[in-house]
């Protein structure tokens, strides 16, 4: 397994690559602390391509709160490990002057995506992803780049962004990987104590059962989301951002009048001072669909 550490290094064997074989090129950015969601779409990429990029970069425009960056789990030398395990050809590790050259002045905003749910409570998050996603794709220029549905909002930006400005790849998107009780895995979850994993676990249980509510129907939209604020209450989050039906294409709200299209219940908590996040597919309401869809 290669490792590169500036666009130069990178762009060669890539060109080396293409120019040697019918190569095939997946990327998947991550910000490190790598775990099975992470090893996942790795494994998915190394299925799909030829030759698999990773790229680890904690990129630092993306997090609106200086404390967050700075307690980001950080542990190279183990996602170094992780990755040859799974046979990835080159591993992309810029740093962040190789990332950002001062004076760096170009930013790149969805406004339309980015304005609420993750956006609103985390004021310039989706332009520092935005802004480095389209930077991390046009240094590769793979074929494929993948990204999880853990991260939703995210997903949508950046299959928006690539569509908006033409960028030459294929988008996709990863089904979330939980642990055996159903908690999305996340690098965020090695800052909780036992406890706060217990509680954390809580959290997919409630959007699953609200699903479940809005998919048997006889339920209003926001009855629904009453009754999940109640829920999570009552599993002890004290903090929660939103929880937010949404159409899973546009993100925009689910009113009774547009059900007839795919959902997803998206939400964000805090637990021990950790955010977490999570989503869920909503299918459609029958009998929604038979009463107001006419
Ligand atoms: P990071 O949080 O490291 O996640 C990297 C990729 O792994 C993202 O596409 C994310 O959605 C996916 N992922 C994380 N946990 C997952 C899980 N439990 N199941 C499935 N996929 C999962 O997301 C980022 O980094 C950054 O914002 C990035 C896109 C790299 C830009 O900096």
């Amino acid at each position: 397994m290669k490792q590169v550490y500036n666009i130069t290094d990178l762009r060669e064997q890539i060109t080396n690559w293409t120019l040697q074989e019918e190569s095939k090129i997946v990327l998947v950015p991550t910000m490190g602390a790598l775990h099975e969601g992470h090893l996942t779409l790795v494994r998915s990429a190394r299925q799909l391509g030829t030759r698999v990029i990773v790229s680890i970069f904690v990129n630092p425009s993306q997090f609106n709160d200086p404390n967050d960056f700075q307690r980001y789990p950080r542990d190279e030398a183990k996602d170094l490990d992780l990755l040859r395990q799974e046979n990835v050809d080159m591993v992309f590790t810029p740093s962040p002057e190789v990332m950002y050259p001062q004076p760096f002045m170009t930013t790149v905003s969805v406004p339309e995506i980015a304005k609420d749910m993750e956006g609103a409570f985390r004021p310039g998050h989706f332009d520092g992803v935005a802004t480095v996603v389209t930077k991390l794709l046009l240094q590769t220029l793979p074929d494929f780049a993948i990204f999880g549905e853990k991260d939703f909002q995210q997903l949508c930006l950046i299959e928006t962004l690539v569509r908006d400005l033409n960028i030459p790849v294929n988008i996709l998107g990863a089904k979330i990987v939980r642990d055996e009780e159903g908690l999305a895995l996340s690098s965020r979850n090695t800052l909780l104590s036992e406890d706060g994993i217990a509680q954390a676990r809580h959290l997919n249980k409630v959007l699953f059962s609200i699903a479940r509510l809005i998919q048997t129907g006889g339920v209003s939209i926001s009855e629904a989301q009453g009754v999940g604020l109640a829920q999570l209450a009552e599993a002890g989050f004290d903090r929660v951002d939103y929880l937010e039906l949404r159409d899973a294409e546009t993100l925009k709200p689910v009113t009774e009048t547009n059900i007839g299209r795919k959902m997803r219940l998206l939400t964000a908590v805090y637990v021990e001072g950790v955010r977490l996040i999570d989503n869920v597919q909503v299918n459609n309401a029958s009998d929604w669909i038979s009463g107001f869809g006419k």
